[in-house]
C-alpha cells in the first residue's frame, strides 16, 4: 500500500485507530471528517505526525483529492447518533458511496466500504454467512442505517460490474474499544460508563439476547489484509468475533472489571432490536488468514482503563 490512503470517518471510533496504523506502518495518510460523531480528540495525537493530513468535509459533498487508496468508514454507527437525523444517514451512506466511489473510478483507487452485520437485520440464520440476504425492515427506525448501508454495498457492487472498480466490501460485527463514544448507547460503553459512575446498569429486556464482540485492534488487522487482497477479490465478507456473549454476561465483565456494585435494571427491548448476532468467520479465515485474537477480558480492561482516564472517573 504505497499511495495515499484516504480514510473517510477518520476522526470517529474506528477510523482513528486505522488512521494510526496506517501511520505507524509508513504510509501517508489523508483523515476526512465532518466530527458529526467523531472528534478531534481521537486525533490529536497525530497531528504532528509529518505524512497526516485532516480534512473536514462532508462525504454527501464530492470530493477531489489524488489518492490510491480509500476506507470509506464515514457514518454514524450507534441507533442514537443515527437516528437523530435519520435522512442524513441514508444521506451520508448513500450519496457518501456515490462520491467516494466517483472519486475512486477518477482517480482509479481502490476502495473499501465499512459495510456492517445491520445488513442481515433480524436474522434467522445464526451465525450469519456472507451468503445470507438478511431480513431487514425497510420501514423502521433503524432502516436508514441498514438499508443506507444495503444500498452503499449495491452501488459498490454496480460499479466494480459497470465500471470495473477496484472494489472490498466488508460487514464489521459489533466492536469495542478505546475512543468508542461515551454516550452512544452502544451496550459495551454503556455499561462501563455506567459501572464507572455507580450508576445501574441498563439491560434491555431479560438479557439473555446475545452479541458478539470485536476488540478494535483484530478488526483493524482484518481491514488491513482485506484492502491487500487481489484484486477482484470484493467480498463481502463478515469481520467480527464469533465469541457469543449474553447481555447479562456482559455486565457481570464489566461490573467485576471496574469493581462496581451497580445493580442490573431492566428495560423494554427497543423496535427492532435483535436478538441473536454472531458472525460466520469461515470466509476471512481461509481468505485473509485472519481471526480475533483479543479475547473479551481483555479487550474490555482496555476499554475501562480509557473510559478512566478520560471521563476521569
Ligand atoms: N463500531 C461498530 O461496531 C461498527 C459495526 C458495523 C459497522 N461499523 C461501521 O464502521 C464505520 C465507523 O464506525 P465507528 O464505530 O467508528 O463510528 P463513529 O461514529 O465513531 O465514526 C464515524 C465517523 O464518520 C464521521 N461522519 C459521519 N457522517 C459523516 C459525513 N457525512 N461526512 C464525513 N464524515 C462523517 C463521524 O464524524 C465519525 O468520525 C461506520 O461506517 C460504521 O457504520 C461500525
Amino acid at each position: 500500500m504505497s499511495d495515499k490512503v484516504l480514510v473517510t470517518g477518520g476522526a470517529g471510533f474506528i477510523g482513528s485507530h486505522l488512521c494510526e496504523r496506517l501511520l505507524r506502518s509508513g504510509h501517508d495518510v489523508l483523515c476526512v471528517d465532518n466530527y458529526f460523531t467523531g472528534t478531534k480528540r481521537n486525533i490529536t495525537h497525530l497531528l504532528n505526525e509529518p505524512l497526516f493530513e485532516v480534512m473536514r468535509h462532508d462525504v454527501t459533498f464530492p470530493l477531489y483529492v489524488e489518492v490510491g487508496r480509500i476506507f470509506n468508514l464515514a457514518c454514524p454507527a450507534s441507533p442514537v447518533h443515527y437516528q437523530f437525523d435519520p435522512v442524513q444517514t441514508t444521506k451520508t451512506s448513500v450519496h457518501g458511496a456515490i462520491n467516494m466511489l466517483g472519486l475512486a473510478k477518477r482517480v482509479k483507487a481502490r476502495i473499501l466500504q465499512a459495510s456492517t452485520s445491520e445488513v442481515y437485520g433480524d436474522p434467522e440464520i445464526h451465525p450469519q454467512p456472507e451468503s445470507y440476504w438478511g431480513r431487514v425492515n425497510p420501514v423502521g427506525i433503524r432502516s436508514c442505517y441498514d438499508e443506507g448501508k444495503r444500498c452503499a454495498e449495491t452501488l459498490f457492487f454496480d460499479y466494480y460490474r459497470q465500471h470495473q472498480l477496484d472494489i472490498k466490501v466488508i460487514r464489521i460485527f459489533n466492536t469495542y474499544g478505546p475512543r468508542m463514544h461515551p454516550n452512544d448507547g452502544r451496550v459495551v460503553s454503556n455499561f462501563i460508563v455506567q459501572a464507572l459512575r455507580g450508576e445501574d446498569i441498563t439491560i434491555y429486556g431479560d438479557g439473555t439476547q446475545t452479541r458478539s464482540f470485536c476488540y478494535v485492534d483484530d478488526l483493524v488487522e482484518g481491514m488491513l489484509r482485506m484492502m491487500e487482497t487481489e484484486k477482484g477479490f470484493t467480498g463481502p465478507i463478515n469481520l467480527g468475533n464469533p465469541g457469543e456473549f449474553t447481555m447479562l454476561e456482559l455486565a457481570e465483565k464489566v461490573l467485576a472489571l471496574v469493581g462496581s456494585k451497580s445493580k442490573l435494571v431492566h428495560k423494554p427491548l427497543p423496535q427492532d432490536d435483535p436478538r441473536q448476532r454472531q458472525p460466520d468467520i469461515t470466509l476471512a479465515k481461509s481468505k485473509l488468514e485472519w481471526a480475533p485474537k483479543v479475547n473479551l477480558d481483555d479487550g474490555l480492561r482496555e476499554t475501562v482503563s480509557y473510559f478512566r482516564r478520560t471521563l476521569g472517573l
